[in-house]
């Protein structure tokens, strides 16, 4: 397969901006017109705040690449899995010509990412039991669909897609196999991270947002063929990882036991929250999990919802997606507890 023919022309020939920091981190820098000074945070930080970041993440991708056992060139680190998936739709899809397929329902920024791209997005059902009906799937590709976005664990569904249903949509499909692995932590399932070795039209996007604990910091990153790498470190924004989001995820990743205790701790709450949402009468269904939400059926979602909001407990209603459905994310116990009370109220 040739990425080259699924790129942009215009992506394909930009010269891309040649940052100052690009060239040098290090020297008597007098290059980017920034306060040799000082910075006005102080010295706090141990890093120097006066200074542009690196834009190639050199020691974050080697700290992430050999926690993850893979190649550096094999990654790209975005300002959450969200920029990447904004990134992917500029390289690949021409406004107004080309699409994406989107499999419904699904996690949201996929259209928004689209839209505001002017690219017109697909979407296809999934079936009863939130798996891709690929028939559908390839009678919806047109010669100008670039992208298939693939989220799994599913948002907000909770289940993993099929790996061989994806690998089939990847080995058919002349274009790219996006698969967003936002929740990977949070399933026993296995990951398509190592298919990258094996097909050049997937990418993996994973977040530091979710097991990690670090939504706050913004950073995500993907793992695909060093080809589309380097198409987005060439047309991202020059610094968009700033210092001092790459040196909470460097301690991070230091530190990623206690990333496993999180996860553990999560789906032994999930089973907890499944168990009491399923004991109560008027919850008509609640789905299986293999992330950290719990999506469930009751009657007037969208007054319960608001009926929570004013207990001061904040869920999310999905009814738009999926038929009389709320979401709930899997929260501490004492979070759990409060909301079951609330909810057993309410209902
Ligand atoms: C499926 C999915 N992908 C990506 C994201 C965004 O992650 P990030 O914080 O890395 O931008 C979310 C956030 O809720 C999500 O649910």
């Amino acid at each position: 397969m040739n990425i080259e023919l699924l790129v942009r022309k215009n992506i394909l020939k930009l010269k891309p901006y040649t940052s100052a920091r690009g060239d040098f981190l290090s020297g008597i820098l007098l290059d980017a017109n920034e306060n040799s000074f000082g910075s006005v945070a102080g010295d706090e930080w141990h890093v120097e705040l006066n200074r542009y970041p690196d834009p190639f993440h050199n020691r974050l991708r080697e700290e992430l690449s050999s926690y993850m056992k893979l190649e550096k060139e094999k990654l790209f680190i975005g300002v959450g899995s969200d920029e990447i998936i904004d990134l992917l739709v500029r390289i690949f899809c021409e406004p107004k010509i080309d699409n994406a397929i989107t499999l419904e329902p699904t996690y949201g920024m996929y259209k928004v990412a689209c839209d505001v791209n002017d690219v017109q997005t697909i979407p296809v059902m999934l079936d009863e039991s939130f798996q891709p009906q690929l028939d559908k799937v390839y009678k919806a590709i047109t010669p100008n669909t670039k992208l298939i976005f693939v989220c799994s664990p599913n948002n907000p569904t909770g289940n993993v897609i099929n790996p061989e249903s994806i690998l089939e949509l990847v080995r058919n499909f002349n274009g790219i196999v996006v698969v967003d692995e936002a929740y990977a932590e949070f399933t026993d399932k296995p990951s398509l991270i190592n298919s990258v070795q094996d097909y050049l039209n997937i990418v993996v996007t994973r977040t530091f947002s979710k097991a990690w604990g670090l939504a706050g910091v913004r950073c995500g990153y993907c793992v695909t063929s060093p080809h589309i790498a380097k198409l987005l470190y060439k047309i991202k924004l020059p610094y968009n990882i700033n210092k001092l989001t790459s040196q909470v995820v460097l301690n991070a990743l230091k530190n990623s036991q206690q990333k496993d205790k999180f996860v553990e701790a999560i789906k032994q709450e999930r089973e907890f929250l499944t168990d009491e949402l399923k004991s109560i009468a008027k919850i008509k269904k609640v789905y299986p999990s293999e992330s950290n939400y719990i999506l469930f059926e009751c009657d007037n979602p969208t007054s319960v919802y608001h009926l929570l909001t004013e207990k001061g407990i904040i869920i999310r209603d999905r009814s738009n997606q999926v038929k009389d459905c709320l979401r709930v994310s899997v929260g501490t116990r004492e979070q759990n507890e409060k909301f079951l009370n609330e909810l057993r109220n309410v209902l």
